[in-house]
């Protein structure tokens, strides 16, 4: 589902918020594994910085194990507690409860030391559209009862999902807005499908997929594809693919929409393999 981000829309977004933090212990911020910079909300920091935060990455079976690793080095370097799961399949859904006592634990301590009763740790789950929320709360709930898609602007009861003993959800999560004003950002988000009707041209999205995989996984692409060489000619490996894959128009000529809309199906689903977009050592540029 596509949401238009107008600033009325991101303004409610960051109300409603807030207006949870009230309730929470623990802010859960869901970015995906193959773009973790880029899946982030810009104005995340500012927004719930007052609170404990578990950065976790998510959808780890689709990204580049090297590179998951390497970001949360990253994000642990910047004072984060960071991990990285697949929610899909339920994986590391122990350490998020684990990793958010311990984020309270000092203050419960403390607490405790003055003789208030223990309780679960209060947390909601924020993060940009398609990031995996509603999975992860299905998972940790274990059975469906978050929706899924978002729906801005329609607010329901607020809601308390437990998982055991020591953790306890809010039931919807935070919806954030995206990163757009950037091109690059933009067009990594349109290819892990993140924003699915894209505003932006599926050829140049495709294009952009298939330079970067071309220079930074070139077996996966020779492999799925069946090419005998990657051509430096974006054009050329565009009609190879099309050609390989019958993607034709009368006349035997390539159909780029047709081949385009191929490489970024192929790519969503992880048929083109484990790939990750974005190095944390480049991020400064
Ligand atoms: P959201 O609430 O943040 O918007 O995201 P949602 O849970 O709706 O998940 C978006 C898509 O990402 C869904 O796929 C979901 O299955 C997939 N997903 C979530 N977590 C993981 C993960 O850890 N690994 C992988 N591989 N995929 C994940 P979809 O195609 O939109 O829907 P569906 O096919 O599951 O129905």
């Amino acid at each position: 589902m596509t949401i238009q981000w107008f600033p009325g829309h991101m303004a409610k977004a960051r109300r409603q918020i807030t207006e949870k933090l009230k309730f929470i212990d623990v802010v859960i911020e869901l970015v995906d594994a193959r773009l973790p910079a880029s899946s982030r909300n810009p104005m995340i920091d500012e927004i719930v910085s007052h609170k404990p935060r578990l950065l976790v990455l998510n959808k780890a079976d689709m990204a580049d194990e090297t590179m998951t690793r390497k970001w949360l080095q990253y994000f642990e370097g910047k004072g984060f507690k960071a991990i990285s799961i697949n929610a899909q399949a339920g994986q590391g859904m122990k350490e998020i409860a684990a990793a958010s006592k311990d984020l309270v634990k000092e203050k419960f301590d403390k607490l405790i030391a003055k003789g208030v009763k223990p309780r679960a740790v209060r947390a909601l789950i924020v993060g940009i559209p398609n990031v995996g929320k509603s999975t992860l709360i299905n998972k940790l709930a274990k059975k469906n009862i978050a929706k899924t898609g978002d729906r801005p602007g329609v607010t329901t009861a607020q809601q308390w999902i437990k998982v055991g003993k020591e953790l306890e959800l809010l039931d919807t999560p935070g919806v954030l807005w995206p990163k757009f004003e950037d091109q690059l950002v933009g067009q990594r988000l349109a290819a892990t499908g993140a924003i699915k009707d894209s505003i932006l041209n599926l050829q140049d999205v495709a294009v952009y997929a298939l330079r970067f995989l071309a220079e930074h996984y070139p077996k996966q692409l020779q492999e799925r594809f069946g090419l005998e060489f990657i051509s430096e000619d974006i054009v050329e490996l565009f009609d190879e693919i099309g050609k390989r894959r019958g993607c034709l128009m009368g006349g035997g000529m390539i159909d780029y929409d047709k081949t385009a809309e191929l490489v970024l199906r192929e790519l969503r689903a992880g048929k083109i393999g484990r790939f990750t977009f974005e190095d944390p050592e480049l991020l400064e540029e």
